[in-house]
């Protein structure tokens, strides 16, 4: 039986001291149970107040991107060692966001990948197709190159510190999710790619988290569907209560 996996991106949101009560009040009503593997992904400068408040608690911390080197002169840039410095276990790489805006490439997320294995920490490596390719019909080739791409050098020792986080672009932050049905051909597609990859036994321990406009209402259908081991979540992990019954949901 594999763990959901509930995960909140917090993306370029909060402050210090919502960053503060936010991950407080999500170890005060979680922070000790053991049916699901939370993690939270605070912006950058809030990684030590958030690590501080979920000290002792079951809840992980995670960052929301790095760079793969291990230091250097790269103004600007975080290292996965730093990350791991500051209490992270877990790194989101190959974000549509990040694709998007900040032009990332897979080989580019691949050497992300392999940084953050090297410096210890578990990485949840997001993939996904825009509308367009899902309206054109070729969303499972953009899954497919986007995994294999993502996944380049990975053994299936490996791929047990991996999340694969199922986020098709159209879902996220649209209010638009994909239905349970997409959500689990999608994750089923997926799961099978990784089999022909790295064998059937490493797949069927991968975990599988869904991404996209997951919230309290459409949380249990997407998480009760067999091949969805959890969730990405961006919007709904802002507001305690929603990101909670989310968790909830996956109990
Ligand atoms: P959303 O974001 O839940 O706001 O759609 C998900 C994500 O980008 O990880």
């Amino acid at each position: 039986m594999r763990q959901k996996f509930i995960a909140g991106n917090w993306k370029m949101f909060t402050n210090a001291a919502e960053a503060e009560r936010l991950a407080t009040a999500i170890v005060l009503a979680a922070g000790n149970q053991t049916k699901v593997q939370i993690a939270l992904c605070p912006p950058f400068p809030y990684l030590g107040i958030v690590a501080k408040a979920i000290q002792g608690s079951r809840v992980a911390l995670g960052a929301q991107n790095l760079y793969p080197a291990k230091e250097g002169a790269f103004t600007g840039e975080v290292s996965p060692a730093m990350l791991a410095d500051v209490g992270c276990r877990f790194v989101i790489v190959g974000h549509s966001e990040r694709r998007q805006y900040f032009s990332e490439s897979d080989s580019f997320i691949n050497r992300k990948t392999h940084a953050a294995l090297a410096a210890g920490l578990k990485v949840i490596l997001c993939i996904g197709e825009t509308l367009k390719e899902r309206e054109d019909g070729y969303f499972k080739q953009v899954v497919d190159f986007h995994l294999s791409a993502g996944l380049v050098g990975i053994d299936a020792a490996k791929l047990a510190d991996i999340t694969i986080s199922y986020e098709p672009v159209w879902a996220i932050g649209t209010g638009k999710n994909a239905t349970p049905e997409q959500a689990q051909e999608a994750h089923q597609f997926i799961r099978h790619r990784v089999a022909q990859l790295l064998g059937q036994p490493a797949a069927d321990k991968l975990t599988i988290q869904y991404g996209g406009s997951v919230k309290p209402d459409n949380a249990a259908s997407l998480l009760s569907q067999p091949d969805v081991d959890g969730a990405l979540v961006g919007g709904a992990s802002l507001k305690a209560d929603q990101f909670l019954a989310i968790v909830q949901a996956g109990s």
